[in-house]
């Protein structure tokens, strides 16, 4: 790692009691040196309300500078509080009676963010050790009004283990409140339909859905009171249907292998439903356009903040297209040159040369037997097929080498992420992991399940 010998100025705040609602928190605030400093940042914390929020600036002292999404809000710098006493402290971080250089603190918060930023600069262990300070120095003190507000900004994490050379990243979308991506659509899609007058309070929300769009929908139906009925396919796991049941749906099971037009599939019966029940809403995720909307709202402007406009390629599986197609609009309209890149297991229509090679696969919630109107084709550079021994084989390694628990759809994006970011080592890979292994205990980490389906 290239460090430079004289660090340029800058403080390092560590935060002794972080505790958000204390009305007064104590910062040791010091010059960053090597020695000083065993981190390749140094960090500026700014406490603006203690009783509401903290934002924190990282500086890197060779130059790559990372910061909270508040901070390139216009309105939230504010010169340090008065409220909060800051402790100087000499090079080898023992407290001392210097004064504090409220100056240099004021000059550091009141600077103007540059836009771009050279990710790849950073080494691959820079971020990760800038992480170990605690996680929530940096989440502003702020209380939701209900689990649906708490959707979204889901953070992203280098795959540095998975893959050493430290230009893969992941979008961690199993931390949104009901364990995966949908919940974006679930929310927008409610949204726009209560505003246009097609569901009413204490109506029906009907959706065909393998289990994360029902599980969204089943949240939104809980808080505001609507009755959620799903139909999912028999091979969606038994965790995803109790789920479903959990949040108070009603789950229809209907054959796996029936065409999408015929009346029993779950596509059929969902049809039929929403026909019989009066008040019924059928959001329709492969068709209805707040599907991909939402991610061109959210994820697509998430990551675009989160990499500070440093990404080269976005990975995701392909279900509706809807995540594909709205953060890949949204990524290309700020940067043409971002590459898309679409996971899709094998059998799957969006890489089957022939109709022939469209057939059954295992890995849940991504490829198609047709061509959802979510998906824009036109925004994707590529795809990759993965087979269903890939995909596990990437999701038993996330949770085994970086700690993370995640379905295997997110294992089938991880392989090709992995691929790609193999190319070329300069390029910021960012690969959205759409959902929790929780939901497949009893199959990805079940041995015998694995070996009963020739997986090894
Ligand atoms: C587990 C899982 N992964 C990926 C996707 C694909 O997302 P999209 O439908 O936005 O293409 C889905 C969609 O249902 C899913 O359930």
């Amino acid at each position: 790692m290239a460090t430079s010998p004289q660090p340029p100025f800058g403080f390092v705040a560590h935060l002794d009691q972080p505790d958000l609602l204390a009305s007064t928190a104590v910062y040791r605030v010091g010059r960053g040196d090597e020695r000083a400093l065993p981190y390749c940042f140094d960090e500026v914390g700014v406490v603006v309300d203690t009783n509401r929020a903290r934002h924190t600036l990282l500086e890197c002292p060779h130059g790559c500078r990372h910061r909270s999404r508040e901070l390139d809000q216009p309105g939230v710098y504010a010169p340090v509080d008065d409220a909060v006493r800051l402790e100087m402290l000499g090079p080898d971080l023992d407290p001392c009676d210097a004064p504090v250089r409220r100056d240099l603190v004021e000059d550091h918060t009141q600077r103007p963010i540059e836009p771009a930023v050279d990710v790849h600069a950073v080494h691959p262990g820079t971020v990760a050790q800038a992480d170990r300070r605690p996680a929530r120095t940096t989440i502003p003190a702020v209380i939701h009004e209900d689990a649906l507000a708490a959707v979204g900004n889901t953070p992203l994490i280098r795959l540095s283990r998975f893959h050493s050379p430290g230009n893969l990243v992941a979008k961690i979308e199993y931390l949104n409140p009901a364990g995966s991506v949908k919940e974006r659509i679930a929310v927008h899609m409610i949204d726009r339909a209560e505003e246009q007058g097609l569901l009413r309070p204490e109506g029906t929300i009907i959706e065909p859905t393998s289990g994360n769009t029902g599980a969204g929908l089943a949240m939104v139906g809980a808080v505001r009171g609507y009755r959620v009925i799903c139909t999912v396919p028999d091979k969606v796991s038994a965790e995803k249907i109790a789920l479903l049941r959990a949040y108070g749906a009603e789950v229809h099971v209907t054959p796996t292998d029936l065409l999408p037009d015929h009346p029993d599939s779950y596509y059929g019966i969902a049809r039929r439903l929403t026909d019989e029940i009066e008040g019924a809403f059928n959001p329709n995720q492969y068709v209805n356009q707040f599907n991909p909307e939402a991610h061109y709202l959210t994820t697509g402007p998430e990551l675009w903040d989160q990499t500070e406009g440093a990404i080269d390629v976005f990975v995701a599986g392909v279900g509706t297209g809807g995540t594909i197609s709205g953060a890949g609009r949204y990524l290309k309209e700020q940067k043409p040159s971002v590459e898309i890149v679409g996971a899709d297991p094998e059998g799957s229509i969006f890489t089957a040369e022939t109709p022939e090679e469209i057939h059954q696969y295992r890995v849940e919630g991504v490829g198609e037997d047709f061509y959802p109107e979510t998906l824009s084709r036109e925004l994707i550079d590529r795809y990759i097929k993965v087979t269903d021994q890939e995909s596990f084989d990437a999701t038993r390694r996330l949770a085994r080498e970086e700690g993370l628990l995640v379905g295997g759809s997110c294992g089938l994006a991880a392989h090709v992420a992995l691929q790609v970011a193999d190319e070329d080592h300069g390029k910021l890979v960012v690969v959205l992991l759409p959902d929790s292994g929780r939901g497949y205990l009893s199959k990805i980490w079940n041995d015998e399940w694995m070996a009963e389906h020739g997986f090894h």
